[in-house]
């Protein structure tokens, strides 16, 4: 199992939406994915428990910090949801180092059940932010083309916290950042002049989706992406032509997320194997 947390400081950035979507399409790619929402918002969980298309835990996610958790339901999709219960864990420092620790436990025991654990943060940068990321093999950081946010770049990275480099030189070596992925897109000026300093000051840290000059992974602002996630719908299945075309746009910068965490796709002859039995 590869984990992938979606992580930015910064909030509002489409972390939430870019979670839930990539979720539904690893599914849909016949992928096992268990969710993991660290945000007490819930605005990850909340659409993917709608959408009945996921398994519940039958727990929520501070437990798999404050507790030994090794086993889920068997299920090729499975969510845990998020609790108000992790506004908590950021007050108990001496509990710190043991909740990185189940928690990374946690996803030890899960390797062979799932193909992929997708964890949305929250965006203040708290011991939440700092246990998925001291387990997590992939980090994907959403970003808004305004300058708040490019100027955010920065800390994304050095931050003394949760900085990338910082997590990478002292937690977990094997991070690895897939990179920045501008959302909420438009097709201003104003957007296209920030995206190309982003592309001058930023570009290996940028997702290549083709050999175009500017062909980098990203996600254009399409009102049926908030009202899938508003409603928990599946974008890709909502009727309306709006949607089916925001989920073509936005198919080929899914698609090379989901290679890169998962692979090339390929069809599991057993999905959802008893994860009672082998825990
Ligand atoms: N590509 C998009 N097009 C249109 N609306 C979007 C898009 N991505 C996200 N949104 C909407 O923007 C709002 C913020 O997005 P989201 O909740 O994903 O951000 P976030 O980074 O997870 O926020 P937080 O930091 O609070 O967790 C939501 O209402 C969401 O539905
Ligand atoms: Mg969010």
């Amino acid at each position: 199992m590869k984990t992938l947390v979606l992580a930015n400081q910064k909030g509002g950035v489409g972390k939430s939406a870019v979670a839930t979507l990539l979720a539904h399409h690893l599914v849909q790619h016949g992928r096992r994915v268990l969710a993991v929402d660290l945000d007490h918002q819930g605005n990850f969980g909340s659409p993917i428990q709608r959408s009945n298309r996921a398994t519940a835990a039958g727990l929520t996610s501070d437990r798999l910090l404050t507790e030994a958790v090794s086993v889920m339901p068997s299920a090729a999709f499975v969510l845990v949801p998020s609790d108000r219960g992790l506004l908590m864990l950021e007050r108990q420092p001496t509990m710190h180092t043991p909740f990185a620790r189940n928690l990374r436990s946690f996803l030890a025991a899960m390797d062979a059940h799932f193909d992929v654990c997708v964890i949305d943060t929250n965006p203040n940068p708290d011991i939440r932010v700092i246990a998925a990321l001291a387990s997590a093999d992939f980090v994907l950081s959403p970003i808004q083309l305004n300058q708040e946010a490019m100027e955010g770049v920065h800390g994304l990275l050095n931050h003394d916290r949760v900085g990338v480099r910082k997590i990478k030189a002292v937690l977990n070596p094997k991070l690895q950042l897939i990179g920045l992925l501008p959302t909420m897109v438009e097709p201003t000026p104003f957007q296209k002049a920030n995206f190309l300093q982003i592309v001058q000051r930023y570009h290996p840290l940028l997702i290549r989706i083709g050999d175009g000059p500017g062909d980098f992974a990203s996600m254009p602002r399409r009102s049926a992406i908030a009202e899938a996630q508003a409603h928990g719908q599946v974008l890709w299945e909502m009727k309306k032509t709006a949607a089916r075309e925001a989920a073509k746009e936005i198919e080929p910068t899914l698609r090379e997320l989901a290679r890169i965490v998962a692979g090339q796709p390929q069809v599991h002859a057993q999905p959802g194997v008893s994860h009672e039995s082998a825990a």
